[in-house]
């Protein structure tokens, strides 16, 4: 995937700003729970590892891009930061305590968004706990936040702005997520209700 190829380089400096209480609320939660591994799916630059080592939280990274990849390497020395695609994570079944995602689900196909999700139910432990990062429905959201939003991601390009509005369409992760597998324990908002941490453990 080269999508990111230009912007990886600059990926954390442009958004790092913005992203603060949000990777701040997941550390928070992450120390909650204590968990003994964590997968961090679609990490990126790996900024939310960077900020998990830091205390003490060993995360292993995947992402199909190798530019993000090369980042999340370079400020993450000592974590495993894997190039793989997240619809077919290569982790045995039941293995992880943990799995965050985040600003990835909007981005992909839709059919693939659930793939992801099928596959980050395998890979978790049962009782594991599903963290997920991403745009929420906007109807609680200022105009003038909601426009920005959807002008970044025009700006990201036409397949990522596609997969955005068909996100939004069907109406997000709450339409994805299957509620026989994943049961909603927490959830908060950020940046004007545009954004939703949500917080699931997986069911048996
Ligand atoms: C907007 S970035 C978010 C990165 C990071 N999670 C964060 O919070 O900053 C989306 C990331 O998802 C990755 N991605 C999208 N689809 C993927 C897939 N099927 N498998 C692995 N990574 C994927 C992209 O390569 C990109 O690095």
């Amino acid at each position: 995937m080269n999508e990111y190829q230009f912007i990886a380089p600059f990926y954390d400096l442009l958004l790092t700003p913005f992203m603060r209480s949000i990777r701040r609320n997941v550390l928070e939660i992450v120390l909650e729970l204590q968990p003994e591994n964590v997968l961090d799916v679609a990490c990126g630059t790996g900024d939310q590892i960077r900020l998990l080592s830091k205390s003490g939280i060993n995360a292993v990274g995947v992402d199909m891009s190798e530019s993000m990849l090369n980042v999340c390497r370079k400020s993450n020395p000592a974590s495993d930061c894997l190039l793989q695609d997240a619809t077919a994570l290569a982790f045995h079944n039941h293995c992880f305590d943990l799995v965050m995602i985040s600003f990835a689900l909007h981005e992909t196909e839709w059919e693939s968004a659930g793939k992801i999700l099928e596959d980050i139910y395998r890979v978790l432990k049962p009782s594991g706990h599903l963290l997920v990062v991403d745009y929420t429905d906007f109807r609680k959201t200022p105009f003038y936040v909601r426009q920005t939003i959807r002008t970044i991601e025009f700006m990201a390009g036409q397949r990522h702005f596609q997969n955005f509005c068909r996100y939004h369409h069907k109406g997000g992760l709450d339409t994805l997520i299957d509620k026989e597998k994943f049961y909603t324990v927490a959830s908060s908002h950020h940046a004007s209700r545009s954004i939703a941490l949500q917080l699931y453990i997986s069911l048996a």
